[in-house]
């Protein structure tokens, strides 16, 4: 059996070893960049943990594995330019560095190759089909996340579907593909699922919070991006149903102005959600999301001793700083 930070190095390497071609040099530079610049590399780990439940070889299905984090690096091109966001893993963005376009084509590039490795991996129908769900479902996702920016009734069901679609099912989806693949039967399959879909629910509520409360210094990205871009995250749809007159004024206020400052609006709002307690709201439902998440771990018919490193995963993320 293989400990989490030995499979981070099998996806580490198998990634740096990918050989890309020389020309077009500015399209597939921006590739090697966003690469290397770090990631945690949650997607293809999952994968490789959940075939381990059952068989050992995990490195059969590395091309499978490293599939799902080139499509995630594809949305992280795209997303990064929806959201006007600078800073990419404490660097900058490939929209910033290079221009929109070069986002937008070697994104495109890393769909179409991530479709490559998933071809050049082990075949399989049934695995085909969940992860064209998955990378479809993100796209979903994703618009919606766009269309919620310039509404304010968005209500915390809407949102926790959105973010099902945009962060939940690539995970689920990973630790799904990892056990039908190793021919995990049905039940355990779409356990492995839940428990994947719970988690993403957690992490992405995770993301929200640390985007207003990370450590700056740990945090890898730029505090407040979705303050400022108006995103309906599971913090501004709880303030504004929490606040008070004044307050609500307030926040509908500063969303509603396009030309206020970016500093001044992050502390305003920041400022909102201390008073109404936010971030502890916001903790309490990660914690809940977390504990669903481990449940369907529970229900999956394999030894405990072997679902040790998965919990130890879910721990891991749970105590996440970036
Ligand atoms: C960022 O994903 C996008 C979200 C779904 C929140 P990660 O937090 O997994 O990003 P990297 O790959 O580790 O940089
Ligand atoms: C992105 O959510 C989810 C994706 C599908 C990439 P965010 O927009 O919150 O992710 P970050 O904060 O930029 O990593
Ligand atoms: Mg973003
Ligand atoms: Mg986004
Ligand atoms: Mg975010």
């Amino acid at each position: 059996m293989f400990n989490i930070d030995q499979l981070i190095d099998i996806v580490n390497k198998k990634v740096e070893n990918i050989q890309y071609p020389a020309e077009p040099q500015r399209l597939y530079e921006p590739i090697r960049y966003i690469l290397s610049i770090g990631g945690k590399r949650i997607r293809p780990v999952l994968m490789l943990m959940a075939y381990n439940l059952y068989k050992d070889d995990v490195e059969s299905i590395i091309n499978n594995a490293v599939a799902l984090e080139t499509y995630h690096n594809f949305t992280l091109l795209h997303d990064d330019l929806m959201d006007n966001s600078d800073v990419r893993r404490g660097n900058p963005c490939v929209h910033k560095k290079w221009d929109a376009n070069t986002a937008i084509l070697s994104g495109d590039t890393m769909l179409i190759l991530a479709y490559k490795l998933f071809n050049a991996g082990v075949k399989n129908e049934k695995a085909l089909a969940d992860f064209i769900e998955a990378t479809l479902g993100v796209c979903e996702g994703q618009q919606y996340d766009m269309d919620f920016e310039t509404r304010n009734d968005v209500t915390e069901s809407e949102y926790m579907e959105m973010i099902r679609q945009k962060t939940s099912l690539l995970l689920g989806y990973a630790l799904k593909i990892g056990g039908v693949l190793a021919g995990a039967d049905e039940e355990d399959a779409r356990n492995l699922y839940e428990f994947g879909e719970k988690m993403g629910l957690a992490f992405q509520l995770q993301d929200d919070l640390l985007d207003v409360y990370g450590d700056p210094k740990l945090f890898k990205k730029k505090l407040g991006g979705d303050i400022v871009e108006n995103k309906k995250t599971f913090l501004l749809i709880n303030a504004l149903q929490l606040a008070n007159k004044d307050q609500k004024e307030e926040l509908v206020q500063w969303i509603a102005d396009k030309n206020a400052n970016p500093d001044k609006k992050i502390a305003a709002v920041t400022h909102i959600y201390n008073s109404l307690q936010i971030d502890r709201l916001t903790q309490c439902k990660i914690e809940e999301m977390f504990s669903l998440s481990l449940k369907s771990l529970d229900k999956i018919k394999v030894d405990e001793e072997k679902k040790q490193e998965l919990r130890a995963f879910a721990n891991r993320l749970l105590g996440r700083k970036y």
